[in-house]
């Protein structure tokens, strides 16, 4: 029998990075290694890779956007470029000070960052009369762009009159210093971040007098937008370039490798969290999306708090039949349902880093309505390693009260607003640095946060920060995928009132009951999104009688459940989900009618701090 062993175990093929000076050496590697090659632009200064090279690897590594998307993967290729940032901490603090000073001064304080060499000599001719100063010409020294942006609230940077689709590190170390850059021409492809676009001006043509001009008048709300989008646009910098890019380098590759190993990985394994007496809503998931999941060769579970022992409890007994029914459960040990669950969540990241081979974690909370293959989809396509995905709250409030359960004591966070953190509802990591975590909560264990999505912000930005041990990158460009609290309206039909609304871009939906959820499905069966499988007639009765007796929504589980699948080809469109949710009558500025909810300039917000 041993040979049989052998030949099921899937064993990691140690990986090989070749870089431009030996790539030549892997065509006789003859190894069973992972073969990776880091290709970046600037190797295309030593010659082409020559016809055919390119299959001697299992993976590429680029900085090059046409090869592979930005923070994404295409086949073999894997996105990931070398930059540095610097300034470290101090980032944060002169961002700080900028946005403090006076209007007047930040009105006055604008450079102009020049390239070597004679392109834009007309530029700098006017620069040097009418901004003597704050000029500065690129010498490719750190030093340099310091002076350059240090003491300045805007930058004209020159060097970006063309179409850049990897952030050059004058813009990075442009936006360390917390200065709001200028650059001039289209820019397509710009937005490395959801709020890159609000970071910076873009003018079509330039001059200095024009330049000048439009910060003497720019509106103060306009600065303040400025002001805040560099600052989130600097923390999304600073947490992908943390770590040595040599180490993110091997990360990298380690992931994509990973990928690779026969049998595959599957893309994600997906935590629900659910507490015990949501019987309605679980059924709801099994009867709908879930088994979409299988589809994808993906697994779930469910997790749940612990369950009692000694018989006493009539719904702890239920569960556990539950479980032997549906075989999709996990109880949690020494962990409640009671908000804010913290403790719950850190206790589902311990068991996912230890209980699968996936690449992703992807975790769900049970009132949604997802479109699996649509995110999947993303995930797909995106880096393997150092990943952080979801719709962030870049502005969640600190609450310093003691009696309330989301306190947090100064020495644990001192600052006002929490690190970037993707809300509960959805969000994932790649399974690297859900391993880190659970490493080093094994080893020495971290600061606690009681909030729990709150909490995987803040265990990233101590392993990233505190422990130098990895970079994070924030993947937040999806957030228009979410509709948070499900909703259909238009900023012209909800002025102010209708934040991530339902509509035709939507993947998942929050907030959603079983029945809501049974309809959106029963949508996108009609409209064709998916096909029909199997049906089954329902009646109230056995474990589904006993369940309802504790959750009514169990009811929607009764009569004729129509599954679907994803058809193969000549899908239709997503349904227009808008008749299964009510719209409440907008209220310009007054907070949400349902859910507890408070509207913020940032979004609806459950408590406020
Ligand atoms: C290729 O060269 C780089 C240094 O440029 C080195 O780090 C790497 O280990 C080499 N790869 C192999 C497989 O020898
Ligand atoms: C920046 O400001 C400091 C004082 O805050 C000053 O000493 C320094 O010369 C200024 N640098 C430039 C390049 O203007």
């Amino acid at each position: 029998m041993p040979w049989l062993l052998a030949f099921l175990v899937s064993v990691a093929r140690p990986v090989k990075i070749y870089d431009a000076s030996n790539y030549s050496a892997a065509t006789s590697d003859t190894s069973a290694s992972c073969r990776v090659l880091y290709w970046p632009q600037t190797s295309r200064k030593s010659g082409p890779l020559p016809q055919g090279a390119a299959d001697f690897f299992d993976i590429i590594v680029t900085d090059d956007v046409k090869q592979a998307p930005w923070l994404g993967a295409e086949g073999k290729m894997y996105f990931l470029e070398d930059r540095n940032f610097p300034l470290g901490d101090l980032s944060r603090e002169l961002a700080q000070l900028k946005e403090a000073a006076p209007i007047e001064w930040r009105r006055e304080g604008m450079s102009v960052f020049l390239p070597a060499g004679d392109a834009h000599r007309q530029e700098r001719e006017e620069a040097q009369i009418l901004m003597p100063a704050s000029y500065f010409i690129d010498d490719g020294t750190f030093e340099t762009r310091h002076r350059a942006f240090k003491n300045f609230t805007f930058s004209v940077l020159l060097m970006l009159d063309y179409d850049v689709g990897t952030p050059p590190q004058s813009l990075v170390d442009c936006m360390s210093h917390g200065t709001v850059p200028i650059i001039i021409g289209k820019h397509h492809k710009i937005d490395y971040t959801r709020y890159f676009s609000y970071a910076l001006v873009k003018f079509r043509d330039f001059s200095v007098e024009q330049a000048i001009n439009f910060m003497l008048t720019a509106p103060a709300d306009a600065l303040y937008v400025y002001a805040n989008s560099v600052k989130i646009v600097q923390e999304f910098f600073y947490m992908r370039y943390r770590h040595p890019f040599h180490l993110r380098l091997q990360r990298h590759a380690q992931m994509a490798c990973h990928a690779l190993k026969s049998p595959a990985p599957a893309l994600a394994f997906v935590a629900i969290y659910s507490a015990k007496k949501n019987f309605g809503r679980r059924m709801a998931l099994r009867d709908t999306w879930l088994p979409l999941l299988k589809a994808h060769g993906l697994s779930h579970k469910f997790f749940l708090a612990g369950t009692e022992v000694d018989d006493r409890s009539e719904v702890d007994s239920l569960l556990r039949r539950e479980r032997d029914v549906f075989d999709d459960m996990v109880f949690l040990t020494g962990t409640t349902d009671e908000y804010p669950i913290g403790r719950k969540g850190l206790a589902a990241v311990l068991w996912a880093a230890h209980n699968t081979e996936a690449q992703f974690w992807l975790k769900f909370d049970d009132d949604l309505y997802v479109r699996p293959h649509l995110l999947l989809n993303r995930l797909a396509s995106l880096q393997r390693a150092e990943l952080y995905w979801g719709a962030f709250d870049y502005s969640g409030m600190v609450v310093r009260d003691l009696s309330d359960p989301h306190y947090t004591p100064y020495d644990v966070w001192p600052e006002p607003v929490f690190p970037a953190y993707a809300r509960g509802a959805a969000l994932a990591m790649s399974m690297d640095l859900v391993r880190l975590i659970a490493e080093h909560e094994e080893k020495q264990p971290f600061k606690k946060i009681r909030v729990e999505d709150v909490s995987y912000g803040f265990y990233l930005w101590q392993l990233t920060y505190d422990r130098k041990v990895t970079s994070v990158t924030i993947f937040d460009r999806d957030e228009d995928h979410f509709a948070m609290d499900a909703k259909c309206c238009t900023e012209a039909t909800h002025p102010n009132n209708c934040w991530l609304p339902l509509n035709e871009k939507t993947w998942i939906a929050h907030h959603v009951t079983p029945s809501t959820i049974r309809c959106m499905f029963a949508k996108d069966l009609g409209s064709g999104f998916y096909t029909p499988s199997s049906s089954e007639a329902r009646s109230m009765t056995g474990l589904l009688a006993e369940m309802a007796a504790f959750d009514s929504h169990v009811q929607s589980a009764t009569g004729t459940i129509q599954g679907g699948k994803i058809p193969t080809s000549g899908a239709g469109p997503p349904a227009d989900l808008c008749g299964c949710v009510v719209t409440p009558p907008a209220h310009p500025g007054k907070p949400l009618q349902r859910g507890g909810m408070t509207e913020l300039s940032s979004g609806p917000k459950l408590h406020v701090g």
